[in-house]
């Protein structure tokens, strides 16, 4: 049960967060997706919820349970997703957890791709998706605090940080999600917050926990 804290820090806050994979159609029954559940995304919003936020949690199509207490919109792609975001806005701090493809596909069918009978295979065109964090960092309804995650795979800090410079963003929260690590589709996490000040490396926690430490850290900022 997620009850919101009647005197609680975050009380009467409006806070953004964005979850969940997003899918982009190939045609309309195929689509080019990703493996984030959402499951950090919904730990987060349930955090704040319970700390007393508004939460207007935007969501792409994840496996996870949507978080109890949120005002929730539920899109597909991530050009819907922008657009759900920019509706929400103003907010006191926006959490961006959404796994958001990066591209979608320009030449989508708008029916069914058939196997050719001669055996020619179909081409896909790609375009860049918007980037809705930097997007939203470098807006006019900037909200106060703007927070990325950062899912890598090599050099985790050098390019979390580097992306929290590219994004115009105030924190990232990186973690490093080789397969071997289990984070992706998995109940824990491990993180490292990069700040201005620098990155600091939080333990191995479950993601609720991982979730908690980051609204109670939000509240501190806020409040
Ligand atoms: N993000 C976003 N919109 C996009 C892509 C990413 O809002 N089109 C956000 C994610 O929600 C996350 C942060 O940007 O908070 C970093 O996403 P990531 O995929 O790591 O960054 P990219 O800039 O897409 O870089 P990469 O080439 O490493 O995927
Ligand atoms: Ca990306």
């Amino acid at each position: 049960i997620t009850r919101r804290l009647s005197d609680g820090p975050l009380k009467g806050k409006h806070i953004l967060v964005t979850s969940g994979p997003t899918h982009e159609p190939i045609d309309p029954v195929r689509y080019i997706a990703n493996r984030s559940s959402g499951a950090q995304g919904t730990a987060i919003a349930e955090a704040l919820t319970a700390l007393g936020a508004e939460v207007t949690f935007v969501t792409g199509p994840a496996t996870a349970p949507r978080p109890r207490g949120a005002r929730l919109i539920e899109v597909e792609t991530a050009r819907q997703m922008l657009d759900a975001v920019q509706a929400a806005l103003p907010a006191a701090a926006a959490v961006f957890c959404a796994a958001v493809a990066d591209w979608h596909v320009t030449n989508a069918g708008s029916s069914k791709i058939k196997k050719d009978a001669t055996g020619t295979l179909p081409t896909l065109d790609f375009a860049e998706n918007p980037d809705i964090l930097a997007t939203i960092s470098k807006g006019a309804d900037r909200p106060p605090l703007v927070i990325g995650f950062a899912a890598e795979t090599d050099d985790v800090i050098a390019h979390a940080t580097a992306k929290r410079a590219r994004k115009g963003c105030d924190w990232i929260v990186a973690n490093d999600v080789r397969p071997e690590t289990g984070i992706m589709g998995g109940t824990s996490n491990q993180v490292t917050l990069i700040t201005a000040d620098g990155a600091e490396p939080w333990p191995l926690l479950s993601k609720s926990d991982t979730a908690a430490r980051l609204a109670a850290r939000i509240a501190e900022h806020l409040t």
